[in-house]
């Protein structure tokens, strides 16, 4: 047992519940916005009438707004080239991202790059560190990434197809309004790669070899909550408290708390980029379908740390099994083949380790560290 030093930086103000939209406008002006990029997904939040309602209050308020759709799932750099440019030629000094995490990352990445001569890529090639970035702040509409909080940014270079992650404090949120009842759309698939994807976020910092007696306590509070509610909210879609727990978790999970003191792991999430960036999967299914054999491979390093999730978060259920039966339950994929109905091709393993492992020259991982061979191991043990 051994707490690590850390610095836990959360300066996202949050606005949660029924009424948050509504503070909308003060919060823009309390955060500087003069001239706002509206930047949201393919149509979920045209559909439900949110982008609507969003339009009506600045336009209401005077805030002067230009807009840019069409953000997919695994966000792409293209769309973000196509931001900065809009921002610097309407001269917006506030990003409101409208959506989960795609369009937050894609904000991110285009706030990262309006300041910066260079190519905004090199963040995500380690060639440059961001000093700068134009705020963002966020109106949530899926519970999931945890980006709403986070110091993290995912995009896909559509060139070469590289899907890749730049963390710097710089680009956490300013704001951000979470309504629950905006969730209540959400189709079953995207409420079940959420859950999986804010469970995984737990445990990536859970599986350390650092016992610690409080973060341990909160992440298993955490993960007990949100495995109870998965299962039901499915059931019951428009359940207000179930979609609020799962809201409010999805933040918690991803903006440090759970972690504190702890060494995480995110291998899991590393070897996930791959099969989202290869197969255009949900990144939350992808993660079910590695998260077993993850497991499996690195178990021997403690196993005690397995026993104690399997005692404090399963009711003593194997670890492994309980987590297998608990994503067939909420209907998530536990192999590579269910994932994408079919093998991947030993070609296509073998290029998703060379690019984890960007060309054999990159390790993942804490709980183990994983090389490109051990990443070869995982996929071909998910492939069965
Ligand atoms: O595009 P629209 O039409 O809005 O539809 C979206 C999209 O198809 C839909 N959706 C969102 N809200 C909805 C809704 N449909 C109906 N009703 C609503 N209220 O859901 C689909 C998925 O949206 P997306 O934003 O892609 O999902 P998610 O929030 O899971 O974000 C996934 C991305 O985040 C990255 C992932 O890698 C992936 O690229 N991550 C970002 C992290 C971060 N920045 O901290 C951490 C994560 O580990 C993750 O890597
Ligand atoms: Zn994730």
């Amino acid at each position: 047992m051994h707490m690590t030093d850390f610095h836990y930086f959360t300066p996202t103000e949050i606005a949660f519940g029924k009424s948050s939209e509504e503070k909308l406008t003060f919060l823009l002006k309390k955060h500087g916005a003069h001239n706002v990029l509206i930047h949201y997904g393919g149509g979920s939040a045209e559909r439900s009438g949110l982008l609507g309602k969003i339009r009506l209050m600045l336009k209401n308020e005077g805030i002067p707004f230009c807009e840019l759709g069409g953000v997919v799932p695994n966000p792409r750099l293209s769309l973000v080239k196509k931001g900065i440019d809009l921002c610097r030629e309407e001269g917006v000094d506030f990003i409101l991202a409208v959506g989960g995490g795609s369009v937050i990352d894609s904000s991110k990445c285009i706030g990262y790059g309006v300041p910066y001569e260079g190519d905004v890529w090199d963040f995500f090639d380690s060639k440059a560190v961001p000093h700068a970035a134009v705020p963002v702040g966020v109106v949530l509409t899926i519970p999931a990434s945890g980006s709403e909080m986070s110091d993290s940014t995912v995009i896909t270079n559509d060139g070469p197809d590289l899907k890749r992650g730049c963390n710097s404090d710089i680009c956490r949120p300013r704001f951000a309004i979470m309504n629950p009842e905006r969730t209540f759309t959400l189709p079953s698939y995207q409420t079940a790669c959420g859950i999986t994807d804010i469970l995984m976020h737990t445990l990536e910092r859970y599986f350390s070899k650092e016992h610690l007696g409080i973060t341990d306590a909160v992440a298993e509070g955490l993960l007990r909550t949100v495995m109870d509610a998965g299962p039901k909210v499915l059931k019951d879609p428009f359940n207000y408290e179930l979609r609020a727990s799962i809201m409010w978790a999805g933040s918690l999970s991803h903006n440090g708390l759970t972690g504190c003191g702890a060494v995480s792991d995110f291998g899991t999430h590393r070897l996930e980029h791959e099969l989202s960036t290869m197969f255009g999967v949900a990144h939350g299914a992808g993660l079910a379908a590695l998260w077993c054999y993850w497991a499996e491979y690195v178990r021997e390093e403690d196993p005690s740390r397995f026993d104690t999730f399997s005692r404090n978060v399963l009711d003593g259920k194997d670890a492994i099994e309980g987590m297998r039966d608990f994503f067939h339950s909420i209907g998530m994929p536990t192999s590579i083949p269910e994932l994408i109905g079919r093998k991947a091709t030993q070609q296509e393993i073998e290029t998703m380790a060379l690019r984890c492992s960007r060309g054999g020259s990159f390790k993942v991982g804490n709980f183990k560290v994983l090389g490109q061979k051990e990443m070869l191991e995982i996929y071909n043990m998910s492939n069965k």
